[in-house]
């Protein structure tokens, strides 16, 4: 099969085309022929050498999600069948012609969503789920703000969050980005370029927060939240260290948590994409979640879809297209 591999730490240059033999299912696992494939911000981390995949995925095969048809299945796998449409949550792997991956990962395509819209979900759907609604425990009524809201999370992050009743405040970098987070549900999106979001929310307050930024964010997140908030990390682009007083977290009942998904095991990923399954699925066959696809590559061109990313200039995903 025909899969994009790292060849060494670098530039977006460093993701070749290469032949690789075909993977075989374990008896838990399928076989999927790859429809598309989404493209992460930790596959840009991967490529420059951070964020080492786990054990049992290949090293240098980036691709967190994809979507695809069953090609085959374990000895043990009865929930799927052959020529099922699925998209997956992997732990790497999945910028190829063919993935496997544990059969509890997987989801089914849904109704009435495209091979490309589907590979646009496992990764920002099972990180917000987790994130938003697990430990932040965001209930309907409460107000949520999420920082990178033109992002794939972000996007993900603002419909979830109005699907379920919250009042949803974003940060963008742009005026388009703004535009368009607003019409995904936030009621403002607040253009970090020009305005101090801390500023701007302070009579309000919130909730819950989903930062991926960090550095001098956390002190300013911290101030916002409401008595019993929740500031919850995914990342820290801007820098981990943080300095808070513990007098205010203590007076305001404050919790700060925060979880990457990739390390998580097997096990907590099939509860999750089970919890998935129950509660997002009927939203997004609903279409109270529509799908943001900024570009499509073919899978040949993923360096130009990783420095599509590094710019930052998408709003939402950016998915490589697979002809197997
Ligand atoms: N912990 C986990 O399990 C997990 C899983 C998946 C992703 N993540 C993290 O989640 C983040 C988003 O991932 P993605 O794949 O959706 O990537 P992405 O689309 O490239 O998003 C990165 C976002 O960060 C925003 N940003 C940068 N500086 C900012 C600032 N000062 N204020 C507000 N926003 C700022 C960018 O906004 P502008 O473009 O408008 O500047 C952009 O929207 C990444 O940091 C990724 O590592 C974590």
């Amino acid at each position: 099969m025909q899969a994009i591999i790292i060849i060494q730490p670098g530039a977006p240059e460093v993701l070749q085309l290469q032949q690789r033999p075909m993977p075989a299912p374990a008896p838990h696992e399928i076989l999927i022929r790859v429809k598309a494939a989404g493209v992460n911000r930790p596959d840009v981390f991967q490529r420059r050498g951070g964020y080492p995949p786990p054990l049992g995925v290949p090293a240098d095969i980036p691709g967190l999600e994809v979507a695809g048809v069953v090609e085959s299945v374990g000895t043990e796998v009865t929930r799927w069948q052959q020529g099922d449409a699925v998209c997956a949550l992997l732990g790497g792997g999945g910028y190829a012609e063919f993935v496997v991956v544990d059969a509890r990962h997987c989801l089914p395509v849904p109704l009435g969503w495209s091979f490309t819209e589907a590979a646009s979900l496992p990764e920002t759907v099972f990180t917000v789920w987790h994130n938003v609604f697990q430990r932040g425990a965001l209930q309907s009524g409460e107000s949520f703000l999420v920082h990178g809201g033109s992002s794939g999370i972000g996007i993900t992050a603002i419909q979830l969050a109005k699907a379920f009743g919250a009042r949803v405040f974003t940060t963008a970098g742009s005026p388009e980005k703004c535009v368009r987070c607003e019409e995904l549900g936030a009621e403002r999106a607040i253009n970090y370029k020009t305005e101090d979001f801390a500023e701007v929310l302070k009579a309000e307050g919130v909730d819950v927060i989903l930062d991926m930024v960090g550095g001098e964010y956390t002190h300013k997140n911290l101030n916002l939240l409401h008595p019993d908030g929740r500031l919850v990390f995914i990342n820290a682009m801007k820098g981990a260290p943080a300095e808070f007083n513990i007098q205010h977290l203590m007076r305001n009942r404050l919790t700060i948590t925060g979880s990457t998904l990739r390390p998580r095991s097997a096990q907590f990923k099939a509860d999750l994409a089970a919890a998935i399954l129950e509660n997002v699925w009927p939203v997004l066959e609903r279409r109270k979640f529509v799908p943001v696809i900024y570009q499509e590559f073919p899978l040949t061109e993923a360096a130009q879809a990783h420095a599509l990313m590094e710019s930052s200039e998408h709003i939402g995903k950016i998915v490589l297209k697979v002809e197997a």
